[in-house]
């Protein structure tokens, strides 16, 4: 019997895929294997999104060197975006890698065992979304399903539409038939993965295809990532609104409080923009939760931009954000534009914006304090034994004393007791 193991670095789209590597190698006849010792070959699925993701593969890469010379037999693959963006210099500066695969070749892994050592799998793959590749789940509540690949939108700082291609939206009758098989297996919850899901088109356009999942029976709730705020229409405002099964949650990367940097980002809104999206998304859902994220310290942001961004937290209470410090990537044009700032300048904004939203987070997670909630229970929460956890529709992490009798994909109405800044305590009601 041989075995896999598979190491992922990155995003949702990168565990899905994950899931979708393990599907094929299971086909071929692999088992999976957690540990690289054990394997007959380890795939490494990079992200190259910012310079510490990559900098974390490189020395996960230096340290599997040994195993390779102790096992010459093992097969190594890079694949994600590191391997669509390095290509042949990843075996140029690791000789042991055999194969390098990029995101839109993860379907030959089918021939994996054949493949000569040293092939590069990275051109275009403009019929990603004609096969469907069976993936193998971690989960059996929560489902990710892939409902476009790549990007055309080209922010300044990305390198995603460099590794991901151009935008390719799969065909709605097999987006649905893959949901339908998943209830049928027992799933509760799908999360519909894009790039930007809001410029899905087929037969259908994304409020359109939102409102033909909603109609599968077993499939409790919907959700979505990512959407570009340029993109949000009024019918997916409404579809939110209108369909049951659509969690009352958006993630809606601002990035910046100023204008004149989305400008720099090439976002295509100004803050004002993004701004009139949230007040109308609050207005229309008064419970939905909003997050975002948000880069620090881009090339040429003043005190008085980064002002705009926090004054900009300060007006959208977002629930939760994630930030980062800008990180230049080769090939992007805002790695090559003038004023880079130091990292030290980075490090205090971006300190600065999160000190600033966890009292955001807390306080709103406060308020939250003996409301109602519906919570879907994902599994047991494993950093206090015996308490079950699981999510609101607004994507908030609910833990449960287990004395209450519940069982993963259960859905159940909770009394919340406490708020934490990440979490919150819950009872059955
Ligand atoms: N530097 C810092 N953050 C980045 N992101 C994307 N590219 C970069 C970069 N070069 C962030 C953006 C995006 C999220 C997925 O990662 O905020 O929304
Ligand atoms: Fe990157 Fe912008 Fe595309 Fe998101 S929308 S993947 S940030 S280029």
């Amino acid at each position: 019997m041989k075995r896999y193991y598979i190491e992922t670095f990155g995003c949702q789209m990168n565990v899905h895929d994950s899931e979708k590597m393990a599907g094929i190698l299971k086909l071929e006849g692999y088992t999976e294997t957690d540990s690289a010792k054990n394997a007959d070959i380890v795939i490494f699925n990079t992200c190259s999104i910012r310079q510490k993701a990559e900098q974390k593969f490189f020395s996960e890469l230096g340290r599997i060197k040994a195993l390779k010379k102790r096992r010459p037999d093992l097969k190594i693959a890079v694949a994600g975006c590191i391997a669509q963006q390095e290509g042949s210099k990843i075996i140029e500066r690791a000789s042991y890698v055999d194969y390098v695969v990029g995101p839109q070749n993860i379907h030959i892994l089918r021939d994996i065992a054949t493949s000569e050592a040293g092939s590069i799998y990275t051109e275009d793959n403009p019929h990603i979304t004609d096969v469907d590749i069976p993936a193998d789940r971690r989960d059996n509540v929560r489902a990710w399903v892939n409902i476009m690949y790549g990007c055309n939108n080209f922010c300044s700082y990305c390198i995603v539409p460099y590794t991901r291609g151009r935008e390719r939206s799969r065909a709605s009758q097999s987006i649905i038939n893959e949901i339908k098989d998943l209830a049928e297996k027992g799933y509760k919850e799908v999360t519909l993965l894009g790039q930007n899901v809001n410029s899905y088109k087929s037969n259908v356009d994304f409020p359109g295809l939102l409102k033909e999942i909603n109609k599968i029976e077993g499939i409790k709730r919907i959700r979505f990532v990512t959407s570009h705020p340029k993109d949000i229409s009024d019918e997916l405002i409404y579809a939110i609104r209108d369909l049951d099964k659509v969690c009352e949650h958006i993630h809606l990367p601002l990035q910046s409080g100023s204008s004149k940097i989305l400008a720099l980002m090439n976002r295509k809104y100004t803050y004002d923009d993004y701004m009139k999206k949230i007040e109308q998304l609050k207005r229309e859902i008064p419970e939905i939760a909003i997050t975002s994220d948000i880069i620090a310290g881009f090339p040429q942001e003043t005190d008085e931009d980064h002002n705009h961004t926090i004054k900009a937290l300060k007006e959208v209470e977002f629930d939760s954000i994630f930030a980062f410090k800008f990180s230049p990537r080769p090939g992007t044009k805002a790695s090559t534009i003038d004023g880079q700032l130091p990292d030290d300048i980075k490090s205090v904004r971006l300190s600065e914006i999160l000190e600033l939203q966890n009292t955001i987070t807390e306080r709103k997670n406060k308020e939250l304090k003996g409301t109602i909630q519906e919570v879907l229970i994902e599994g047991v929460d494993e950093k206090s034994t015996g308490k079950f956890s699981g999510r609101t529709r607004t994507n908030k992490i609910v833990n449960i004393p287990s004395e209450d009798n519940a069982e993963p994909g259960d859905i159940i109405t909770v009394k919340i007791t406490r708020a934490r800044r990440h979490s919150l305590e819950g009872e059955i009601v």
